[in-house]
């Protein structure tokens, strides 16, 4: 056993939120080890360079339409050969990707604790998120340390049996890594200069949930079609998941229709000057519904569950389901209301406030009996400045 914290990540979204509590890790000179299993591969490369990141390990399994149960072998079988070998104190996961249950069962096979970064989110739907929601409950049965965005994740988990002294609520680390990159006022990149002479509304779109694909998506898409014919200042723009279930569809689906404009997948530097430009999202992403408040955009998640209630029930988002008819009333509702839209956009974010890495090293920290003080909990008070790119 050494005494590094391992941190194990494989897609998009696990590495922007685990980057801010790698730069804290390394900022307190605590040694860190850097596992990923390379799940995605080109998303992951885009966010290990924008945070600065060089793995340790790269075990590189994806595969071009790879199954659930591949994924989930070649990354428990490569996970756990590396665990063996390096033996880290502690070793972090974030989410619930298929990378995220092999982490945490890896690392119980090889008896390391395991620490949950964003614990507790749940639906209660087995298959809503899919196969996410059963990741997470799984990764929370394996766990020893808990890291809760919010009080609520904190509640579900103390539902489910776990102890209380376990749990920390931290805030939701994708607020830290949103302002790392608004820190920086990046300018868009090239091909997308073409949004700072547009004078009318954006809305910006992202898809690629399993369960949304097939006739959801194509709800989805036609929504997307309809809002452009009705509102003749509204261009979609949608940087495409580069699964090619999703790509096929939405050019099968979409080209050629006027103000749609759809784009590879950007790059963190890219992506979060492009949400704080758009006048709204409509998304079946979770990270996306956390980064949207922050920034100040109503978010539509085009979903029929959400493990992230706390935007609904503030007012920053609103769950409205695949069906076009819901999708084109709500967005319309939000287009034709400047009342509403403003209500909306400044309530504020209640997923975190750019402090959750500094939190949840803390919290490692007292887990692993190095800090004798147990840190304060992270509660979010409606209309505070949390998030927002004003408040960086
Ligand atoms: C995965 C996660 C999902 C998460 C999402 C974030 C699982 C089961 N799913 O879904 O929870 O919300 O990531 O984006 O863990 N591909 C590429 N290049 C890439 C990434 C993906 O070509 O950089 C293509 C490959 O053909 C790959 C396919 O997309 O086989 C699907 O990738 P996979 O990681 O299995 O699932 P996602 O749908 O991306
Ligand atoms: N994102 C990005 N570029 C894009 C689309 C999304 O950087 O073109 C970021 C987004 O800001 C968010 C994360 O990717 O932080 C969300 O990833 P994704 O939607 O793939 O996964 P989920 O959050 O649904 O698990």
């Amino acid at each position: 056993m050494n005494d590094a914290v391992a941190l194990v990540f494989g897609t998009r979204p696990e590495a922007i939120k685990l980057a801010p509590v790698y730069q804290e890790l390394k900022r307190r000179g605590t040694p860190v080890q850097v596992i990923v299993t390379a799940q995605h591969r080109g998303l992951l490369d885009q966010m290990l360079a924008v945070f600065g990141m060089t793995p340790d390990v790269d075990l590189d399994i994806m595969q071009e339409g790879q199954s659930l149960g591949e994924v989930t072998c070649r990354a428990l079988a490569g996970l756990q050969q590396t665990l063996h070998r390096l033996r880290p104190r502690v070793v972090l996961v974030q989410g619930d990707t298929t990378t995220v249950l092999g982490g945490a069962l890896a690392a119980f096979y090889e008896r390391i604790p395991v620490g949950h970064v964003e614990a507790g989110l749940r639906t209660n739907d087995k298959f809503s998120p899919y196969p996410e929601e059963i990741n997470r409950r799984l990764t929370d049965v394996l766990s020893d340390v808990y890291f809760a965005a919010t009080r609520r994740a904190r509640r579900n988990l103390l539902g489910e049996g776990v102890a209380p002294a376990g749990i920390y609520v931290t805030g939701n680390s994708v607020v830290d890594a949103l302002r790392f990159v608004v820190d920086q006022n990046p300018p868009l990149p090239e091909s997308l200069h073409w949004l700072d002479e547009m004078d009318g509304r954006l809305l910006l779109t992202t898809a690629h949930r399993r369960e949304n694909l097939g006739v959801p998506f194509s709800r989805i898409c036609e929504a997307l079609r309809e809002l452009t014919e009705r509102y003749p200042d509204l261009t979609v723009l949608w940087p495409l998941h580069p699964n090619p279930l999703v790509t096929k569809s939405a050019h099968e689906l979409l080209d050629g229709v006027e103000r749609v404009v759809l784009c590879e997948p950007l790059d963190y530097l890219s992506f979060v000057p492009v949400l704080a430009r758009a006048d709204l999202v409509l998304t079946d992403s979770g990270g996306v519904q956390e980064e949207a408040p922050a920034l100040g955009v109503p978010v539509l998640v085009a979903r029929d569950t959400t493990e992230r209630p706390e935007g609904v029930e503030a007012g920053v988002a609103r769950l409205v389901g695949t069906e076009t008819e819901t999708i084109v009333l709500e967005a319309s509702r939000l287009l034709d209301s400047p009342a509403e839209y403003r209500q909306m956009a400044e309530t504020g974010c209640p997923y975190g406030d750019g402090q959750a890495a500094p939190r949840i090293c803390d919290a490692l920290e007292h887990f692993l009996g190095d800090r004798a003080e147990r840190p304060a909990d992270f509660d979010w008070v409606s209309g505070a400045d949390t998030g927002g790119p004003g408040a960086a």
